[in-house]
């Protein structure tokens, strides 16, 4: 099966407005899947299906619904209850960069909704049609810093972790199923978030920043093939080293002293 029948009609992407989503919008669109684009912004969200509907010919809706709320998942299902979805891509998340206990706890339990709970329900909700067709794919983003604890940013990358792990389990459930499972485990990545995040660009880690759209390319290319994709050779490189060569706890100690050097001593 071609991409569009595997995982068309319909593909909702989550968090689509910028960055790594509205690549990931668009590479979509490239092969011909129809759009459910979801985010905060309502004029961007149309700027972006209207250019992509007239670039790439096909249809676009978009759902303006914040992520980190209780019922977002069920808001956007029911938006979506005519269409046949055969693609869900997860991309949006909130971190709350700096020292645990400055942040207020809702600021952690809204990392928790935006980059677990909300996933989590999509997932449930949107799998059982596309496990009744045996077509269908779900992408989740997760990334490096969920490999080992990092500090600074302990809840964000706690919750990619919850992504990871999610995505493995349900591969290996449904891969005989047809429905496909896929966790782009990405290193940095050039989005408009990730800048604004930046104090200023680093050195060693600033020199692996890819840009969104191979990415995407790599993380689509990869759906149906294997549980999880890390994109670029150099994050595949530094994730061996971390994960394998390194004891945990030195794992744990280095990603510490790099993210106190990026976010609290700069
Ligand atoms: N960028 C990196 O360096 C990097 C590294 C590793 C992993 N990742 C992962 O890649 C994904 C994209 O990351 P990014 O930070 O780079 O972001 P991005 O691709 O720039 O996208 C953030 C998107 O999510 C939407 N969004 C955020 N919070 C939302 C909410 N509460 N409700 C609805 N939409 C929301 C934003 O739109 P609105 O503002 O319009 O709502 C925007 O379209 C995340 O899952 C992240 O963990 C990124």
């Amino acid at each position: 099966m071609n991409f569009r029948e595997q995982y068309g009609k319909w593909a909702v992407v989550a968090g689509a407005s910028e960055g790594l989503g509205a690549a990931y919008a668009e590479e979509l669109a490239s092969r011909g899947l129809n759009l459910v684009l979801v985010a905060r912004r309502s004029e961007v969200l149309q700027l972006l299906a209207a250019e992509l509907s007239t670039k790439y010919e096909v249809e676009t809706k978009i759902i303006v619904q914040d992520l980190s709320a209780p019922d977002a998942a069920e808001q956007i299902v029911r938006n979506i209850i005519d269409l046949e979805i055969g693609l869900l891509v997860y991309n949006a998340a909130f971190s709350a960069i700096g020292p645990f206990l400055e942040h207020p706890l809702e600021g952690h339990l809204r990392e928790i909704h935006t980059n677990a709970f909300t996933p989590l329900k999509l997932v449930y909700l949107l799998a059982q049609q596309m496990l009744e067709r045996r077509r269908g794919g779900i992408l989740l983003m997760s990334s490096l810093s969920a490999f080992q604890g990092s500090a600074y940013i302990s809840t964000y990358s706690a919750t990619k972790a919850f992504n990871i792990v999610l995505a493995e389990g349900l591969w290996e459930e449904w891969r005989e199923q047809g429905v496909d499972v896929l966790v782009c485990v990405s290193g940095a990545v050039k989005t408009p978030n990730y800048i604004a995040s930046e104090p200023e660009p680093t050195g060693g880690l600033g020199d692996m920043t890819m840009n969104p759209e191979p990415v995407v390319r790599e993380a689509l290319n990869a759906l149906g093939k294997r549980p999880y994709v890390i994109p670029g050779r150099v994050n595949r490189l530094a994730s061996f080293i971390m994960r394998h060569l390194l004891p945990r706890k030195v794992a744990v100690q280095f990603m510490g002293r790099v993210l106190r050097g990026k976010y609290i001593d700069s």
